[in-house]
């Protein structure tokens, strides 16, 4: 099957979504300094693209930079004076990602912040930088949970929230599957659809990066929490 899937998504880039050379080297350039390929797709970053413009987004944060693929895509989006930050706790990453940026002009559009996730979003709050109009959770799956409450803290009603790696192969539906990142997103769900101040849903994806998905959650009240999620407590 997955020989099928990548064709179809092979005839849908080559119909709308149409290699940018850019793009592509910044993509080779993630791979000669040995990293994974664990961008989304052509098509899904095209998707991503379109979700950005859909909500007008001017601040865009986004957990997990790798090469910065998907950053380049939705920091075009970004109308001019918009700013997309991009979390990556691998130094090489960051700086291979840095480079693309730069490449692709954005440099002054995009920041690269370097670091775990749950260190810098302090910060990010406290800087007042928020509310964000988008934010695309792409990082470490088992702290899901917690990027998801920074995200309502960080966000604002019509705010959207996009997570990547959903399914993992349909790990996600089996209880017992004890992988961190498996429970985590099992968590994350849990809480995503418990959570008042969000509609959420989630679709299944197929493609060259196998079968998964993403979720989308559209923030529908302002976040009501006093001291945001350091409050929750839990040590990382
Ligand atoms: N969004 C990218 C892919 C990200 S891959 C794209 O589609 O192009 C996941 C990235 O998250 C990796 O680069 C990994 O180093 C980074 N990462 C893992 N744990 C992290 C953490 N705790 N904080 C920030 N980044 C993390
Ligand atoms: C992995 C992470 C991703 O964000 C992704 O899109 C694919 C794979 C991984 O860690 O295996
Ligand atoms: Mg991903």
């Amino acid at each position: 099957m997955e020989e099928l899937w990548g064709a179809v998504d092979d005839y849908f880039e080559g119909r709308l979504v149409p290699a940018d050379p850019l793009l592509e080297s910044a993509l080779r350039a993630g791979e000669a300094a040995g990293m994974p390929a664990h961008h989304v797709a052509r098509n899904q970053a095209k998707f991503l693209w379109i979700l950005a413009r859909l909500t007008g987004a001017k601040k865009i944060l986004e957990i997990g930079t790798l090469a910065g693929y998907s950053a380049i895509w939705m920091a075009r989006a970004l109308p001019p004076g918009g700013l997309l930050i991009t979390l990556e706790a691998d130094p090489r990453h960051a700086s291979v990602a840095r480079a693309n940026l730069a490449k692709a002009g954005l440099s002054g559009a995009a920041e690269v912040r370097v670091g775990r996730a749950l260190d810098l979003l302090p910060q990010i709050d406290r800087e007042g930088i928020g509310p964000f109009d988008l934010i695309f959770l792409d990082a470490d799956k088992e702290h899901n949970p917690e990027y998801f409450a920074w995200s309502l803290r960080l966000s604002r009603r019509g705010s959207l929230i996009v997570a990547d790696n959903v399914v993992r192969g349909g790990a996600v539906a089996d209880p017992r599957c004890a992988d961190p990142s498996v429970v985590g997103m099992r968590r994350f769900l849990e809480l995503v659809g418990a959570e008042p101040r969000v509609d959420a849903t989630a679709i299944q994806t197929v493609g060259v990066k196998g079968y998964d998905g993403f979720l989308i959650a559209l923030v529908t009240a302002e976040s009501d929490s006093p001291r945001g999620p350091e409050a929750t407590g839990r040590k990382t």
